[in-house]
């Protein structure tokens, strides 16, 4: 038997009535606040990432699923959504147009990650990519968008807060983290010593417990931003109080892709185990211009899918539609074809064996319909059908055209 690969998951049964019930609804609630479907390919150019999601991050460094194409060009599958959508912001030369657009997309992401709880190697995104805006109003919006969408799911979660500064600032910053960080050289984890030379801020985001006991006392980014980031971060702050929205600042919130300056945020639930960051994002006002285009301000976030189905409370699905079953194989074209006439308004379920009204009965239940019409010798004879009315358990006898 051929399995499905290691922390790659189908979805289906339960799963997907939530996967569908989450998508349709956080789609809806993206679309309130004026983003459009974008769909971008789930393979791209491998430099796509290498340049913006950055390659001393582990997601390049040791993540991505990377080969050679048929065609010898270096390829991958799209780790995170955000790199495509600047590309394809660029590519249909949306950066010449001073407007704002606003994409939002879902589907598989694709990391090679050691699979635990919560932490899949192909797992689903939902994200938001907004361009053009550089007001805090807009990065408010965006935490917002995301509260929305988790209030209506009635999920609890904490929001964690972060500015990463600017290429005024962070440089700065960097150089007064490693000099603390020379201190301790060898006690540092083995990844943390690296990442002092390629990334010294992700060892901020280290999970060893000896490695987070030194950060303790060691500077923080927010006492070591340039006068206009600590004002945007002082106004954003203000216009999420003034909203009500209620936060964490987290100077040790790094995020784990490049291409992040100022707001950095992360939603974190206390109900999902270790893997509990379900949605991250930040503004990433350097990118377009780095892939090439013209400089546009820009912000997004993307909501991690499995995380979230774990948490959804799914409201109860009422029966719907009609199953159609014979119990005389002379009934089957008859059923087949009224069945085929009622689709036309109604959701159909049509059985083609012949069976005995109790196994109809429970195939309609299972199927979920209102209606389970059934075509036997007698009713043939008469012309009519016998319905049951799954909800109310009401049987009727009615003539064929009545139906
Ligand atoms: P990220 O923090 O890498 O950000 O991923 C966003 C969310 O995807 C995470 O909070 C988590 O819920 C989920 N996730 C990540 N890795 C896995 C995994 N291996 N298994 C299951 N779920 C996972 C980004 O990807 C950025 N592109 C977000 C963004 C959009 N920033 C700006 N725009």
């Amino acid at each position: 038997m051929i399995n499905s690969l290691r922390g790659m998951n189908d979805i289906l049964d339960n799963d997907s009535i939530r996967f569908e019930y989450f998508i349709s609804n956080s789609s809806k609630i993206a679309k309130k606040f004026g983003f459009t479907f974008i769909q971008t390919p789930h393979l791209e150019e491998s430099a796509l990432f290498k340049r913006s999601v950055g390659e001393s991050s582990d997601i390049v460094g040791k993540e991505m699923y990377q080969f050679i194409d048929k065609g010898n060009n270096d390829v991958c599958l799209r780790p995170e959504g955000t790199a495509g959508v600047v590309r394809a912001f660029i590519q249909k030369k949306l950066d010449r147009s001073k407007g704002v657009n606003k994409f939002f997309y879902y589907g598989s992401m694709f990391r090679y990650e050691r699979p635990q709880k919560g932490r899949l190697r192909s797992f689903n995104q939902f994200g938001c990519e907004s361009f053009g805006l550089s007001n805090m109003y807009e990065d408010a919006n965006m935490i917002m968008l995301i509260k929305e969408i988790l209030d209506f799911f009635k999920i609890t979660f904490v929001i964690k807060l972060n500015s990463l500064g600017c290429k005024e600032c962070m440089p700065k910053y960097k150089s007064s983290l490693v000099e603390y960080l020379s201190k301790f050289k060898t006690t540092l984890c083995d990844d943390c010593q690296r990442r002092v030379v390629t990334n010294p801020i992700r060892v901020l985001d280290c999970k060893n417990s000896n490695c987070q006991s030194l950060f303790g006392n060691s500077p923080k980014i927010t006492y070591s931003l340039c006068d206009e980031c600590n004002s945007d971060f002082e106004k954003l702050k203000s216009i999420l109080d003034n909203n009500g929205v209620i936060y964490e600042i987290d100077p040790n919130l790094v995020r784990g892709l490049d291409y992040y300056s100022k707001t950095a945020f992360e939603f974190i639930s206390s109900n999902i185990g270790s893997q509990n960051a379900i949605a991250g994002g930040g503004r990433y006002d350097r990118l377009v211009e780095f892939l090439d285009g013209r400089a546009t301000p820009a912000i997004g976030f993307a909501i991690g899918v499995e995380r979230l189905l774990e948490l959804i409370d799914m409201p109860d699905i009422k029966r719907d539609g009609y199953y159609f079953g014979a119990m005389d194989e002379d009934a089957i074209d008859l059923i087949n074809s009224l069945g085929n006439r009622k689709r036309a308004q109604d959701r159909v379920v049509i059985e083609y064996e012949a069976k005995k009204l109790k196994a109809h009965l429970k195939n309609a239940d299972r199927a979920n319909v209102q209606y389970c019409v059934i075509i036997g010798e007698e009713e043939l004879l008469k012309n009519s059908v016998w319905v049951k009315n799954l909800d109310s358990k009401e049987e009727k006898l009615i003539n064929i055209e009545q139906l």
